[in-house]
């Protein structure tokens, strides 16, 4: 149990955190921001992003958790509008890939779930059939991306299958849960590293599902340790036995984010990359946001005796989250320094919208409710 001071900072961050969003909300709209550099070299903070982009329903799944924290139907319909122009994203098809799971679970699920719209429902279904579809049956992955190799995998696909098993949950057909499981087993075997750090990606053999390579990614380096690839192995491992209940899923959750943990400095983010040269030094906030919600979500499976360690180091990286959101009401930013890869200078210390979003979604299960659409069951 987070203790009354933990709880009552929480409290505190989340009403700053709701009063920035409740006056970026009518500037953006039922727009889909990604970024806001403050120089217009990425997008002005919604207006021109790119629909199959796998960050498209951040924003509305921040206006749902606005919905449920505020009552307000200006968010509603913010986030039913960006649903309804990501149909457009079904129609082109061709740059859909595995982030299906983020896109419609933030958008359409959280919809059908709050308000039990069937067009929502059948959007869910669309995009898990779309997921579904990108499995290869003897190898055993999903396989990732479009614009990379058929071979690949990465570990942020871990948090788009929970969109599986919901599939399963509301057809009764165990095809969908089979797959995310299958895929899972694959990532515990391949991606986990025997010291609790990850692979971001993993290059199989399509025919045979050997282990051809671990290629860079978003890292350092092959063999380095991307900070946000071990959020998503923390929150997508735990989101696994949530979904599916195998034991092998909950305690790779913990070990990852026992990696995660100790490589934390002290009142600092987690920087881009764990194994990385000391120099230059760079940090990425929204590694921070999500590896929270995990945490958070671990402290709630495990034993009371084992939670504290889970909640402290969430709350630890809240207080750092903290110090790093930006609550001037005249600019169009909420939490800096998150940064796209640690071999993208231009995408470094940066607000991304899925930093954002995590930030939201974890003070939001601190507050008691997290609207369950990344969490499926
Ligand atoms: N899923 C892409 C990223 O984390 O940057």
């Amino acid at each position: 149990m987070f203790s009354d001071n933990d709880k009552a900072f929480a409290g505190e961050f989340l009403e700053k955190v709701v009063r920035k969003i409740s006056v970026m909300a009518p500037q953006i709209g039922g727009n889909f921001p990604t970024t806001n550099s403050n120089t217009g070299l990425w997008d002005p903070y919604g207006k021109t992003a790119d629909i199959s982009s796998w960050t498209t329903a951040f924003w509305p799944g921040m206006m749902w958790l606005m919905y449920l924290k505020t009552g307000d139907a200006m968010y509603k319909e913010y986030a039913e509008e960006c649903e309804r122009k990501l149909d457009e994203a079904f129609d082109i098809f061709t740059y859909i890939h595995h982030d299906v799971g983020f896109m419609w679970s933030l958008s359409a699920v959280a919809d059908y779930k709050i308000t039990g719209n069937e067009k929502s429902k059948a959007r869910a279904m669309h995009a898990a059939t779309i997921l579904a579809g990108r499995f290869n049956h003897v190898a055993k992955y999903i396989r990732a991306w479009d614009h990379s190799s058929e071979k690949w995998a990465i570990i942020d696909c871990m948090m788009n299958i929970p969109l599986l098993s919901f599939a399963t949950k509301i057809q009764g057909d165990p095809r969908f849960r089979q797959i995310a499981e299958a895929h899972a087993d694959t990532v515990a075997k391949t991606f986990i590293r025997p010291d609790g750090s990850s692979n971001h990606i993993v290059e199989f053999d399509p025919e045979t599902g050997e282990v051809l390579a671990t290629p860079r990614g978003q890292g350092y380096d092959s063999g380095s340790s991307w900070s946000r690839g071990q959020a998503w192995a923390i929150y997508g491992f735990i989101l696994a036995y949530l979904n599916m209940g195998k034991q092998e899923y909950l305690d790779i959750a913990k070990k990852v984010a026992h990696y995660f943990i100790s490589n934390l400095e002290e009142g600092k983010l987690p920087r881009v990359d764990f194994r990385a040269p000391e120099e230059p030094v760079y940090y990425d906030s929204s590694a921070a946001s999500i590896a929270t919600c995990g945490l958070i979500e671990i402290a709630k499976a495990v034993p009371e005796n084992e939670a504290k360690l889970y909640e402290n180091a969430a709350i630890k990286l809240l207080r750092v989250l903290d110090e790093n959101c930006n609550y001037n009401e005249n600019e169009l930013r909420l939490l800096e320094n998150g940064s796209s890869a640690y071999h993208k200078p231009n995408g470094m210390h940066m607000p991304w919208i899925f930093g954002d979003y995590y930030l939201l979604e974890a003070l939001m299960k601190l507050d008691g409710n997290d609207g369950r659409f990344t969490v499926h069951n």
